[in-house]
């Protein structure tokens, strides 16, 4: 089966491939997302399945590990059936299967790698683990059909990240600048010294009476505030690529307690908007630094915080350079990101024995 679209999805300067196309079933469950994709030569998405968790975690305040992994269970088989009926591909005529190895949960991830062995084996195909930071990456380089009107991303098409980039990867559980100098090619520049940005989010979230998730919650609250209510402190770490959030989260903590002294209303508004701003000045800040200092000629943004509107319109009102930041469907955790990854790796001839294991502490630096 020939996709009139292979044109498309086949730009030149994709790395030269004698297996293309490549269609690539992609498994994702490193956290409380339950995610399966099909993705044709990396870029192309022909579905994108996502069963997320949020509502069984919210009233936990927080991820509780045993029931992710419990709900994963129940939920890979159907959503890896549906996203092969909504792509009208059989697994058996797909090239490969890939899935997150970490960094994540233990309990989660191991749903996810049991299930792409058991795929593996039953149908043949090669088994490819993923780096779901890696994997965050490459949700810059997808896009749906050009005209497929549910997709968020229906109009032009975004055109691709060119080399060197100079990569932010916010989400929940790290913050890292990397320069990526051409495809699968990295060189880590620094990452949070303490608390991620994402969690640095869902922390104040919680301090200031908002629900989980933190970020989504902070953004709507900040809507109607004034960011420069509160000068919260910007953690610039000077003459290093690093970031520091918790100083940050402790001021918000101790200005919370003097305001809960008053026994007013808290100004939740106007708390989660100087925070909210904080976060951005300082991402924004650093990012722009380094792509400065390493020569890069764009800058990619991505994972869970990169949804975040104020972050958004700050990079791309204060770039020099293009900035490419994901739809804010694929910003968040889903599987179609673990696809296009592996069709790199696909590529370069990465082929996984079926005795691969989780790492749930995956650092990035040792890709
Ligand atoms: O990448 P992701 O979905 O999962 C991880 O790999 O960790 O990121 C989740 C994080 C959470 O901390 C969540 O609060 C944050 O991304 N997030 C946001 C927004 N949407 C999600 N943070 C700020 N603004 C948002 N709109
Ligand atoms: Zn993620």
């Amino acid at each position: 089966m020939k996709s009139d679209l292979d044109a498309l999805t086949n730009p030149t300067d994709s790395p030269p491939s004698s297996f293309e196309p490549a269609r690539i079933l992609g498994i994702e469950t490193s956290c409380d997302e339950t995610a399966a994709a099909v993705v044709e030569n990396g870029r192309l998405i022909l579905s994108n399945e996502v069963a997320s968790q949020v509502d069984l975690h919210a009233k936990f305040g927080g991820v509780f590990p045993e029931v992710a992994s419990r709900q994963h269970i129940l939920t890979i088989f159907p959503i890896i059936e549906i996203a092969l009926q909504q792509a009208h591909f059989e697994l058996e005529e797909l090239d490969a299967i890939a899935v997150t190895r970490g960094p994540g949960l233990p309990g989660s991830l191991v749903i996810g790698i049991n299930t792409a062995k058991g795929l593996s084996l039953s149908s043949g195909k090669p088994l490819i683990g993923i780096n779901h930071l890696e994997a965050h990456i490459y949700s810059a380089w997808l896009h749906w059909p050009p005209l497929d009107q549910s997709a968020e991303a229906s109009g032009p098409l975004a055109p691709e990240p060119r080399f060197p980039l100079l990569v932010l990867i916010v989400s929940g559980g790290h913050t890292d600048l990397i320069l990526m100098k051409d495809h699968l090619t990295y060189q880590h520049l620094g990452a949070t010294l303490d608390d991620a940005a994402g969690e640095a989010f869902d922390k104040v979230a919680r301090l200031i009476g908002l629900s989980y998730p933190g970020g989504p919650a902070i953004q709507n609250a900040a809507l109607k505030g004034n960011p420069k209510r509160f000068n919260f402190p910007r953690a610039w770490l000077e003459d290093t690529w690093n970031f520091s959030f918790s100083g940050l989260k402790t001021s918000v903590l101790r200005e919370v307690r003097r305001l809960q002294e008053t026994h007013l209303e808290l100004p939740v508004a106007d708390l989660a908007a100087s925070f909210q701003s904080a976060v951005v000045e300082v991402l924004v800040g650093k990012t722009l630094l380094a792509a400065q200092a390493f020569n890069a000629s764009q800058i990619l943004v991505a994972g869970g915080v990169s949804a975040n509107k104020a972050l958004r319109e700050a990079f791309h009102a204060q770039a020099a350079c293009p900035v490419h930041i994901p739809p804010v469907a694929l910003c968040t955790d889903n599987a179609a990101m673990i696809a296009s990854a592996a069709y790199y790796r696909f590529v370069r001839g990465q082929r996984d024995p079926l005795t691969i294991d989780v790492l749930p502490n995956w650092p990035f630096h040792e890709l």
